[in-house]
């Protein structure tokens, strides 16, 4: 099977679909709380005052969600500096209201240099969509601060080996040999505090046309050599 280069895997119609939802909300149903089980300002607001206090959403969509947890933190007067950034491929993203604090741009999660500390960073359902998966995972742990938290939906069906064989059983064992966690159930991956991981195994490409993961939209499969 020929498998895709990332730049073929960024001009692919399942990356750059219109009709996938980019409009998550922060609170309620179809929204980051219900994604992830986390209350965004509830979680920077309880994190200790080393300055600033720092989340980066990954694949961010439109940003609904960073902008409105900005407006709760900049309304609740809580006087921590709080410094939020949210990166996507698309760059269909909405207006920024609160320029000092938030940061939106057009960026894929391949080219992001993590800069940290950072108390949260996150990725809503973007893990589908990209091909080397669990780079992204290495750089997302890379640079948190010591109780800082990454957590990101994650569909272990996206795994394979080179030859084809499904991989997520690896993939989970290695997860948690690396000290992440996985709640199989809502598939959600995790991590508490900085880690330096690796997985060994080599990313040898990706396939966009194995259909909808267990989210309902087409997703991407990674391929990895042992
Ligand atoms: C299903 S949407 C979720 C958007 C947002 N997190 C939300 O829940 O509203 C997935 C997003 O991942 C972005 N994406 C896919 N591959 C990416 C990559 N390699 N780098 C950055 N963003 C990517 C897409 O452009 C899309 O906006």
């Amino acid at each position: 099977m020929r498998l895709l280069t990332p730049q073929e895997l960024e001009a692919s119609a399942v990356v750059a679909n219109c009709a996938m939802n980019r409009d998550r909300k922060l609170l309620g149903s179809n929204s980051y709380e219900r994604e992830l089980g986390l209350h965004i300002p509830s979680f920077l607001r309880g994190c200790s005052p080393a300055v600033p206090v720092s989340w980066i959403d990954l694949c961010c969509g439109r940003g609904r969600a960073l902008i409105e947890a900005t407006a709760e933190l900049v309304q609740s007067g809580d006087t921590k500096p709080f410094q939020i950034e949210g990166i996507d491929l698309a760059g269909w993203i909405n207006p920024n209201p609160f320029p000092n604090v938030l940061i939106l741009h057009e960026q894929a999660l391949e080219d992001w240099e993590p800069t940290g500390p950072y108390a949260l960073v996150t990725c809503v359902h973007g893990l589908h969509y990209v091909g080397d998966k669990l780079a992204a995972i290495t750089k997302a742990v890379a640079k948190l601060r010591p109780d800082g938290l990454f957590v990101a939906n994650l569909d272990l069906a996206n795994f394979r080996y080179a030859d084809g064989r499904a991989a997520g059983r690896s993939v989970a064992n290695r997860l948690r040999d690396a000290g992440l966690t996985y709640d199989a159930r809502r598939r959600l991956i995790r991590c508490q505090g900085a880690r330096k991981v690796e997985f060994g195994l080599r990313y040898v490409g990706a396939d966009d046309r194995v259909g909808p993961n267990y989210t309902g939209q087409s997703a991407v499969d990674s391929y990895y050599a042992a």
